[in-house]
């Protein structure tokens, strides 16, 4: 098999790459390691920037999204038990996110990239990336029940943290730069309508809570919790009265709660690889970067890096030039540390950390009265959150 595009794993990386090279007229494959059910069901992120919600559009595949997501002009920043609002709209010229599930934007581009019958191989096995120095690339795996090369002109690795494409590098030619946090967080969905119609993130001596959603039937609530928390230690019950006292406020606030359908822990990290590239193979997503949810931004960079990636194969295809390409990991790189910065500055302002003094607890609510009162300091969280221009 030859491609121009070899693109590994079918996560939102991979898939709007897909999608961008198509509307280019550039071949590509997408090689996924799990089924197609799988990755349509797996409950991640649900905040999409203005620009990821244009994208959709752009591509076509905004129909649903535009009929089913929730747009939000602003959140809710709690502590001390009051609420402030950061107005977006107000604060960034009419900007807002809009909440749509991953595994729904997921569902829509496996859609159009089926229906444009262009392939993404589910379920292959022994994924393994070679020859990416050389003039051909290649990809190995297996898939019903045979041996397949296929060969590329290049590689787009976006088969997420644990893939295999960044580790496939030699060692010493990607610097890594990482921080592990002392926490994680214990998400729930629940068949609840939410108790407020934005987002909520509260600072609590009990450590950080988060109201979401993902419809006006469904809450998504997040917890801080030990990073290796066991989750046979929290039924129900126990959640909600946690989330019921981190979230209460002064003036009496209700959590309603209601049947819990999922229930899971996720590790807390910041992580980036430079470059992004090495030889053939360029690293889009989690695979070269991973950011603490707070700032709700993970899936979001991810599909910054591609339409740089998109760009700059366009740019090759159509001119032979390579300029675009050798500043691939310079460009992304830009935007990556800019919201690393934010999603650590959320992170940090909103958590209650093992070896915080009053000092450090003190100093936490005079930064969140800061961002809530001075509108400098609200403008700089809202035109990070709905997201920062692209290059
Ligand atoms: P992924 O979505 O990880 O996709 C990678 C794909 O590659 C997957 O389909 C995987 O099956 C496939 N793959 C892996 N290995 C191989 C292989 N060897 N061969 C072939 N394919 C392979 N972000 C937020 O903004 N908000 C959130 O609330 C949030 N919650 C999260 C919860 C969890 C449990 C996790 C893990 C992540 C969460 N994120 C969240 C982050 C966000 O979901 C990711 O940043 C986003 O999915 C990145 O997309 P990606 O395409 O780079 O990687
Ligand atoms: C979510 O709805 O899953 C969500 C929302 C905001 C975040 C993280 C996760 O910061």
């Amino acid at each position: 098999m030859r491609t121009q595009i070899g693109i590994v794993g079918a996560g939102p990386a991979g898939l709007f790459l897909s999608l961008l090279l198509q509307r280019l007229g550039i071949e590509s494959v997408v090689v996924e390691l799990h089924t197609r059910k799988y990755v349509e069901e797996r409950i991640r992120a649900g905040v999409l920037e203005q620009g990821t919600v244009d994208l959709m559009h752009e591509l076509g595949v905004g129909e649903r999204l535009k009929r089913q997501g929730l747009q939000h002009g602003g959140i809710e920043l709690r502590f001390n038990g009051s609420g402030h609002r950061i107005d977006f709209r107000e604060l960034t010229g009419d900007k807002c996110v809009t909440i749509y599930a991953q595994h729904e934007v997921i569902k829509d581009l496996i859609a159009a990239r089926l229906a444009a019958n262009q392939p993404i191989i589910f379920e292959a096995e022994d994924v393994s990336v070679h020859g990416l120095e050389g003039a051909s690339p290649t990809i190995h795996f297996h898939a019903n029940g045979a041996t397949q090369e296929l060969q590329c002109d290049f590689i787009a690795g976006c088969d997420g943290f644990h893939g295999i494409c960044r580790t496939s590098v030699p060692a010493g030619a990607m610097q890594i730069y990482d921080r592990d946090y002392p926490f994680g967080w214990l998400g729930i969905l629940a068949q609840v309508p939410p108790s407020s119609h934005e987002l909520i993130y509260a600072n609590h001596q009990r450590g950080f809570a988060l109201l979401s959603m993902r419809s006006h039937k469904i809450s998504r609530l997040y917890l801080q919790c030990e990073p290796d928390e066991d989750l046979a230690l929290w039924p129900d019950e126990r959640i909600w009265q946690e989330l019921h006292q981190r979230l209460a406020t002064k003036d009496g606030w209700k959590l309603t709660g209601g049947p819990i359908m999922q229930k899971g822990v996720t590790g807390m990290r910041s992580f980036v690889t430079e470059p992004m590239q090495f030889g053939k193979m360029f690293l889009a997503g989690d695979a070269a970067h991973i950011v603490p949810p707070t700032g709700a931004k993970g899936l979001n960079l991810a599909v910054a890096d591609v339409r740089v990636l998109a760009r700059a194969l366009g740019e090759f295809y159509q001119s032979g030039k390579r300029e675009l390409l050798h500043r691939y990991s310079e460009i992304c790189l830009r935007r990556v540390w800019k919201v690393q910065r934010f999603s650590w500055w959320m992170t940090s302002m909103l958590h209650r950390f093992a070896n915080d003094n009053p000092f450090d607890q003190r100093r936490q609510i005079a930064e969140l009265d800061y961002v809530t009162s001075s509108r400098a300091a609200s403008q700089t969280l809202a035109e990070n959150y709905v997201g920062l221009p692209m290059d």
